[in-house]
């Protein structure tokens, strides 16, 4: 518990206090991105260059769309971090050149870091599916690279990903399935999102406890982040403009043939063809089931910036199989009406050393944590097996296991408890509202090798 406690101070929303260990050695010599040009101006280069990009990656395919054999998903790299660059780097050069890879968001608020990140996977994987996360949007800490607001870095992510041969749009691939090996459609659809307050729908934390910090003194995002009036992230409308980027945006797709039409067709009501498969993602989370309760949250308050409602409505309309997020930090498997949702973080070095059983999903991000050579991302889709099982995961499992409970906002496990003050002589004993409840904490839910590093961060901790 000590352990979940301490590594809560590393969750997103208090990332500008984390350490940052990045050995200048792994920094690009010069940056390679220069914002000299106005953002419509890079944006427009932007798409003809992604058009560029595709238009040779289409070259030579019989259906108009890639072949891939398999899919995978990280999410939170924060590459800044230097274990975290060597992870990525570590990974196989040759084992995944058939494959595409999604990637949720939080590599770097630094875009030569984004960009040298990346690169690296982009030589390792047939494709690499990229949405900005937070960080990337950052403008305000180290460096904007010479970005005015939040929305000129997105333009600089976008040109970015097109000089790198980065996919920023949706795209159809196709897989050859089934007993005929016939082809099947592979949709993978990256959606831009941002955070707002009104995600968060749950009763507050009982007011007998104090001390608790609200949403403007713990989200860097607040301050890190600047975006161009009236566009103001704390009333939804910073949620709202980029939700809305994503429909102007399937104009500037890459479609061969028809895709265009079965494209919009998606977007409007998840109409597809038999067969298709649909894999969508987002840095943050379409649906508040997605984050524990805020009385496990060592902020409760974290709940106002993870998500967006916008978000969420979009992903119902799309309705496909999975869709995979980042964000939390926090590993997750669960399937909610119909849809399979996915958290696979990397997360930060001190976090995994901290609580690495309610990061993990599945066998991820085990090699990161022994810094071995031999590793994967999360697999999302297969040609010769499909869907992978269901994985293990921390608080996913917890929610396997247990009802949510959000109505219940006065007793707190032991590590959020210890945070805050309870005046014992008006409200009795503070003991009578700590603890789980007779419920089996979180991290025991997490993979079974993530629980001797549990074990471990709690020896180093006593
Ligand atoms: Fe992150
Ligand atoms: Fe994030």
């Amino acid at each position: 518990m000590l352990g979940l406690a301490r590594a809560a101070r590393f969750l997103p929303q208090c990332a500008a206090r984390t350490e940052v260990t990045l050995n200048r050695s792994c920094r690009p010599t010069t940056s390679l991105v220069r914002c000299h040009r106005g953002p419509a101006e890079r944006a427009r280069a932007g798409v003809i260059s992604v058009l560029g990009n595709m238009a040779d990656q289409l070259e030579g395919s019989p259906s108009g769309a890639q072949s891939v054999e398999k899919l995978w998903a990280m999410s939170d790299l924060h590459t800044d971090a230097k274990e975290n660059l060597d992870f990525i780097e570590s990974l196989s050069p040759l084992a995944f050149r058939s494959d595409a890879l999604i990637v949720a968001g939080d590599v770097s608020d630094d875009l030569s870091i984004v960009r040298l990140t990346l690169r690296s996977l982009r030589s390792k994987f047939a494709r690499v599916f990229f949405v900005p996360g937070n960080h990337e949007l950052w403008v305000g800490r180290r460096r904007s690279d010479g970005c005015g607001d939040s929305l000129q870095k997105l333009a600089a992510l976008e040109q970015l990903c097109a000089e790198e041969g980065i996919d920023a749009h949706p795209s159809r691939l196709v897989v050859s399935s089934g007993q005929a090996n016939a082809e099947v459609s592979l949709w993978v659809i990256p959606l831009l999102s941002w955070h707002s307050p009104g995600f968060d729908t749950e009763p507050e934390i009982d007011s007998r406890w104090m001390g608790m910090p609200i949403a403007d003194q713990v989200c860097s995002d607040y301050f890190q982040c600047k975006w161009p009036p009236p566009l103001n992230q704390q009333d939804g409308s910073v949620s709202d403009r980029l939700d809305s980027m994503n429909d102007e945006r399937l104009s500037e797709a890459p479609c061969a043939g028809d895709d265009r039409e079965k494209l919009a067709a998606l977007f409007e009501s998840g109409t597809r063809e038999s067969g298709d498969i649909v894999v969508s993602f987002s840095h943050f989370l379409p649906r508040i089931e997605l984050t524990p309760e805020k009385r496990y949250l060592y902020f409760p308050c974290l709940n106002k910036f993870v998500g967006s409602l916008a978000l969420g409505a979009r992903v119902s309309r799309l309705r496909p199989d999975i869709h995979v997020f980042g964000h939390t930090h926090f590993g997750w498997d669960q399937d909610l009406d119909g849809v399979r949702y996915l958290s696979p973080p990397v997360g930060y070095p001190r976090e995994r050393s901290m609580r690495m059983s309610t990061i993990a999903i599945g066998g991820f991000p085990e090699a990161a944590e022994q810094q071995e050579q031999a590793t994967e991302p999360v697999l999302v889709w297969s040609a010769s097996a499909g869907f992978p099982g269901k994985y293990p995961a921390g608080w996913s499992g917890f929610y396997q296991q247990y009802l949510r409970e959000p109505h219940q906002a006065l007793v707190l496990p032991d590590y959020v408890a210890d945070r805050y003050q309870w005046d014992e002589k008006r409200h009795g004993p503070k003991a009578a509202v700590t603890g789980w409840q007779g419920k089996t904490p979180a991290w025991r839910f997490g993979p079974e090798w993530s629980q001797a590093s549990r074990l471990r961060a709690l020896d180093r901790s006593r």
